[in-house]
């Protein structure tokens, strides 16, 4: 149990190729980004949580509460304190700020090992915030190595982390927030699962581009990889059924750019925001650059 000051911070993600594969048990490449959730904690005799920017009672505390719930139930041993929030991930956008979220949560007030932070907090997501997610997002937030994509496998949790060769990664916000909680993930994920339907057809292909762009990335083919990418892209739009017609416009006019290898949406869908790919020194107009991040963090203070 901890019982020092510490600084636990984790970060959002983009996911490069295996979009809605990882419920299905695929492999997916998504790569941590330098947007962080940070998570400032002092042991005290009750719990006083804040987060910097937000309406006390917002979503957000649901999956703070949902983490500390989890680490209750399975018997993992806290001492209450002072958890202050803050973060530069922005949220409902795709990019992953609830595992941001619950990652640093969790890290901050035990010392278990990042892989298990990160099954708890899947956990959390699933049976107390109500969102049967797979578990990129929260492996990732724990787990990856900058610099690196964080190629895991979701048939058995299993990750390596894979090089990413000089590439810039852009990310556009076309301002089209959602809460997974409100979108058909969870629909989407029972059809999925049903052989003969585009949702099923989508799983199969994209699992498909993912070891193809596995290949293609050690031998740098950024190129190849990126029109994986955009592939995986227009599968999300005409056969699993998640994009939006905005996000679509952005992709055909980012690939419409020289030096761009691929671009697609990001996360659950139904809103949110693009990644692209692209040789070094491109530039897009409203388009911000990612820079590659570890997981989990902390610093006792
Ligand atoms: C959300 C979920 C993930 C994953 C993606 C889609 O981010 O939390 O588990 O299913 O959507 O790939």
């Amino acid at each position: 149990m901890i019982r020092q000051p510490l600084v636990a911070s984790a970060p959002g993600r983009v996911n490069l190729l295996g979009e809605h594969v990882d419920h299905q048990g695929g492999t997916v490449l998504p790569v941590a980004v330098n947007l962080r959730t940070q998570v400032r904690y002092t042991p005290g005799d009750r719990w006083e949580i804040t987060s910097e920017g937000h309406a006390p009672d917002g979503d957000w505390r649901r999956y703070v509460d949902g983490v500390l719930a989890v680490l209750a139930e399975e018997g993992i041993e806290t001492q209450p304190g002072r958890l202050e929030i803050s973060s530069t991930v922005p949220e409902a956008k795709g990019l992953s700020s609830s595992a941001a979220l619950e990652v640093a949560v969790a890290g901050a007030v035990t010392e278990l090992p990042a892989l298990e932070v990160a099954r708890l907090c899947q956990k959390a997501e699933v049976e107390k915030v109500g969102v049967p997610c797979g578990f990129m997002d929260q492996a990732t937030a724990a787990c990856a190595l900058g610099s690196n994509i964080f190629a895991l496998d979701c048939s058995d949790n299993t990750f390596f982390h894979l090089p990413l060769p000089n590439a810039v990664l852009l990310f556009i916000d076309p301002e089209l927030p959602r809460r997974v909680a409100d979108t058909p993930y969870a629909e989407r994920i029972v059809e999925a699962r049903t052989p003969g339907t585009d949702a099923h057809r989508h799983v199969v292909e994209e699992m498909a581009r993912v070891e193809q762009g596995i290949m293609l990335l050690d031998r740098e083919d950024l190129r190849g990889f990126g029109r994986l990418m955009t592939q995986s892209h227009e599968s999300l739009r005409d056969l699993y059924r998640c994009s939006h017609p905005t996000i679509d416009q952005i992709v055909d006019a980012l690939n419409a750019v020289p030096g761009i290898f691929g671009a697609r949406m990001t996360g659950a869908g139904w809103g949110g925001c693009v990644v692209a790919l692209t040789e070094p020194g491109v530039q897009v107009e409203g388009a911000r650059m990612l820079v590659p991040d570890d997981g989990l963090d902390r610093r006792v203070l």
